[in-house]
């Protein structure tokens, strides 16, 4: 019985799959990801376009172009990097400063 549903999940995704030639980047996001990542946003997290496809592929089982398309579709979304932030400059660790004058 469970060995029966999986199975027709199984053919149900890989049905699915084979639609998804031909799909903008933005319907695969909202066929096939939207359900457990409400927004693309945030999740490119600014790597590069490569290493995000082949986590995609890896992870999700698409095809290299299906995988392409989305990474760099979750790039162009993606807000823009930390390191733009203004103000945000970054300060070592200082010793703290004795209010003790000596
Ligand atoms: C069944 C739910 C589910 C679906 C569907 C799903 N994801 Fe995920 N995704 C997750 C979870 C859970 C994580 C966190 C896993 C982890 O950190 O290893 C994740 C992590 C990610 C990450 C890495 C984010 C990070 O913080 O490092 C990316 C990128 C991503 N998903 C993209 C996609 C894309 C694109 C799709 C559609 C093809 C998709 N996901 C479909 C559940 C899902």
């Amino acid at each position: 019985m469970t060995l029966a549903a999986a199975a027709v999940l199984t053919a149900t995704f890989a049905a699915a799959q084979n639609l998804d030639a031909g799909k903008s980047p933005q319907k695969l996001f909202a066929d096939g990801c939207a359900t457990c990542h409400r927004s693309p946003r945030g999740l490119a997290k600014g790597r590069f376009t490569l290493t995000l496809s082949w986590f995609l592929k890896d992870h999700y089982a698409t095809s290299s172009d299906t995988a392409k398309a989305l990474a760099a579709y979750l790039e162009s979304v993606d807000t823009a990097p930390a390191a733009a932030k203004p103000g945000a400059k970054r300060s070592g660790p200082r010793p703290p400063k004795s209010s003790q004058s000596q």
